[in-house]
């Protein structure tokens, strides 16, 4: 790291078409800003550059859907994103978008640069249509049968059941997505950036230069580049978008991937119009770009060949992107409300970002796939946050306040040799041996974008802390030796002061409380140490009054988890797993609506009920129907007692012809659903209704 004088930090743009979820922020945003944290402290020059990503048929497609134009879709996504980006912490340098005059200034350029160079190939080409909708398709918005596998419904640049990339013009009898007509052909010019010519060059720079990169990023590298690269195009045909800077251009806008990553050039020139050059091109300044690795090839593919074919730019040092993040055990979905929504969770845990950090951090997808879980949300919540972290701050706090007024008591100095006094001697020199080695390993890890194994090694510091406090037990110490309990609180203080700067990078909330709590003006002087040096320091002084105790970290409620899990996919169209489908019944055959109509179903209200006597199975309920009352035997008894069903609307067959059972003529039948396990429930309007109602 030392080489460098300074740092850009990118996290992928988000496209301006939705709201943001716990996987884009596990993805890029998260570690991205504890990494920049991470460098702030270390005192280095960084620049934290994102922003939105306002091109692209998403977007257009996208505003189509919801009935705006996609400036008013940009424009309302564009400042939900930055708001809950601020909301949660994430401290960019600046947040902009790719819709801002400097960008479009700034793309044009850059086109214009390559294409002074003569290197892009123009071609005209037959390209498929929607008529009805007046646009070219790109490539994800056709859909057809699978030339390879016959998978009637391959996207036209891939196969998702074989796995064969295709071109649209291989799919048989394709389709548009987006109106659902037959596409036609229809030639059209573009420009294509020729990354073929680039192949030789990135093997160099990234198969034998950068062998440091993450292991799935630089597979992703390799296998693109053993298949061979092939020009390509960067225009299309559409009406928004940033216009192709040429004069015989007309109805041409940049390719969205095209145009997105010069936004982080852009985004820094409107942080630093004078002097942004340094953070872009001098070849001491580290570029990382933090990304999910859906957007691997762009960033260490073809983004790195466009600078290079600009010139002058400096390159990637790495991209250290992330795996996805699922839910509950399935794919993340916005279709399906799938999600967690980043703006929703900080309405509904108000003052508990630490705890999303600290878990998404925990769980953080930096070499496979992972699972979020409300139930692993609250297990880490309370058995670590809380337990470990928040326990142990607060006793240190409270038993200084108890003993010593608040006032930081004496140093370590244990004068004496009976036993007690070298035990004590023992733990505390063990104790501060494995602090240390918890920050040096902590410092590494973050050095190397390992943030769940550094953010364990913070952890780890206030459980080796909690174990001092056991061991030692100085509220037991209070009564016979002062001395040693000011000594030991007195350690105890510095590790909590070391915790909470431990924890700056990745709970800034946390950190804030610990501050306060120490009150105390070593702790700025003594960052820089802790952080350079990677060493405990001291972080309080002997007779200096603290703040007030504080419990950091609450336990998570029952509401809290029950609220979120009954969020999960509601308004979404259901999807069946495999065992559902399974256990169900196979659908009776088809009847026509006549069949229906001869059936008079009807809402009524249980007025009395009684087991029937010799029966397990049989309640006899008298039913009023509206029109007067009326016995009904349902074989619900061991579903309901009879007492239960006294008073509820239920919903009958009341043109059923009556059947005598045990002697009793039951006139009807009341409706229950019936599960996969046999079990019944009541079919009853949500909202009661007059007895008589009838149901269409
Ligand atoms: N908008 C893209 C996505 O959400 C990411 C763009 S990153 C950039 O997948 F580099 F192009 F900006
Ligand atoms: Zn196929």
């Amino acid at each position: 790291m030392s080489q460098f004088k300074r740092h850009t930090i990118t996290a992928a743009l988000p496209y301006a078409n939705g709201p943001l979820h716990i996987g884009h922020i596990a993805g890029a945003y998260l570690p991205a800003d504890t990494y920049v944290r991470f460098l702030r402290l270390r005192c280095e020059d960084v620049v934290f550059i994102c922003g939105s990503d306002e091109h692209g048929v998403a977007i257009t497609l996208g505003a189509k859907k919801e009935g705006v134009s996609p400036r008013v879709f940009v424009d309302k996504y564009h400042h939900m994103m930055k708001k809950a980006f601020e909301d949660f912490g994430i401290g960019f340098d600046i947040y902009s978008r790719t819709s801002n005059p400097v960008h479009y200034e700034t793309a044009q350029e850059f086109f214009k640069k390559i294409y002074d160079q003569n290197l892009f190939i123009e071609e005209t080409s037959d390209q498929y249509y929607d008529e009805q909708e007046g646009i070219f398709l790109a490539d994800r918005y056709i859909i057809g049968t699978c030339p390879n596998c016959g998978n009637p419904n391959a996207y036209g640049d891939q196969c998702e059941k074989c796995g064969t990339s295709l071109s649209p013009r291989q799919l048989i009898n394709p389709r548009s997505t987006v109106s659902g007509n037959t596409p036609v052909l229809r030639p059209t010019r573009h420009w294509y950036f020729p990354l073929d010519k680039f192949e030789n060059w990135l093997r160099e720079w990234l198969i034998e230069g950068h062998q440091d990169w993450k292991t799935n990023v630089y597979g992703q590298c390799k296998s693109w580049l053993d298949q061979g690269l092939q020009p390509r195009s960067i225009t299309r045909d559409l009406d928004w978008g940033i216009p192709v800077p040429l004069p015989d251009a007309k109805g041409k806008v940049l390719y969205v991937w095209f145009d997105a990553p010069i936004g982080y050039i852009s985004a820094t020139k409107e942080l630093k119009p004078n002097d942004w050059e340094k953070y872009w091109k001098d070849p001491e300044t580290r570029l990382i770009h933090f990304i999910g690795k859906d957007n691997i090839v762009f960033h260490c593919i073809i983004f790195p060949s466009m600078l290079k074919a600009a010139g002058d730019f400096i390159l990637p040092d790495n991209v250290p992107a992330n795996e996805f993040l699922n839910l509950e055990g399935e794919k993340l979905s916005t279709s399906r409300n799938h999600a967690v929504w980043l703006h929703e969770y900080l309405q509904d845990f108000p003052g508990r970002r630490d705890e999303l950090r600290y878990v998404l951090t925990s769980i953080s997808p930096e070499t496979k796939d992972a699972d979020f879980t409300w139930k692993d949300y609250r297990q880490k919540v309370d058995s670590e946050m809380v337990s470990i972290l928040g326990n142990f701050v607060n006793r240190v706090m409270v038993l200084t306040w108890k003993y010593f007024d608040g006032k930081v008591p004496a140093e370590k100095e244990l004068p004496g040799t009976d036993d007690r006094r070298k035990k004590i001697l023992t733990l505390y020199e063990q104790v501060h041996i494995d602090l240390n080695q918890s920050v040096k390993e902590m410092v590494a890890s973050l050095k190397v974008f390992r943030f769940r194994e550094a953010q364990f090694q913070m952890m780890n510091m206030a459980r080796i802390g909690n174990k001092f406090l056991a061991d030692t037990e100085p509220w037991k110490l209070a009564k016979e030796d002062m001395v040693a309990v000011a000594a030991i609180l007195n350690y105890s203080l510095t590790v909590v002061g070391n915790i909470g700067l431990a924890c700056e990078p990745f709970l800034p909330d946390g950190a804030a409380s610990i501050r306060r709590q120490l009150n105390s003006d070593v702790f700025e002087t003594s960052r820089k140490q802790f952080w350079q040096k990677e060493e405990l320091v001291h972080t309080v002084r002997e007779g200096a009054q603290l703040g007030a105790a504080e419990h950091m970290y609450k336990p998570v409620e029952d509401a809290d988890i029950e609220k979120q899990t009954a969020r999960l996919h509601k308004n979404a169209p259901v999807i069946a797993s495999e065992a559902t489908i399974a256990a169900t019944k196979p659908l009776k055959p088809e009847i026509v609506f006549d069949d229906f109509a001869k059936l008079d179903i009807r809402v009524g209200e249980v007025v009395a009920a009684e087991k029937m006597e010799k029966s397990d199975k049989l309640l006899k309920l008298t039913v009023d129907d509206g029109l007067g009352r009326r016995t009904i035997l349902s074989g619900i008894a061991k579903h309901y007692s009879a007492d239960e069903m006294v008073g509820r609307q239920v919903t009958f067959i009341a043109n059923l012809a009556p059947r005598k059972m045990m002697g009793i003529e039951s006139q009807g039948m009341i409706l229950m659903a019936e599960d996969n396990d046999g079990k019944l429930r009541l079919i009853r309007p949500t909202e009661d209704v007059a007895p008589g109602s009838t149901v269409s």
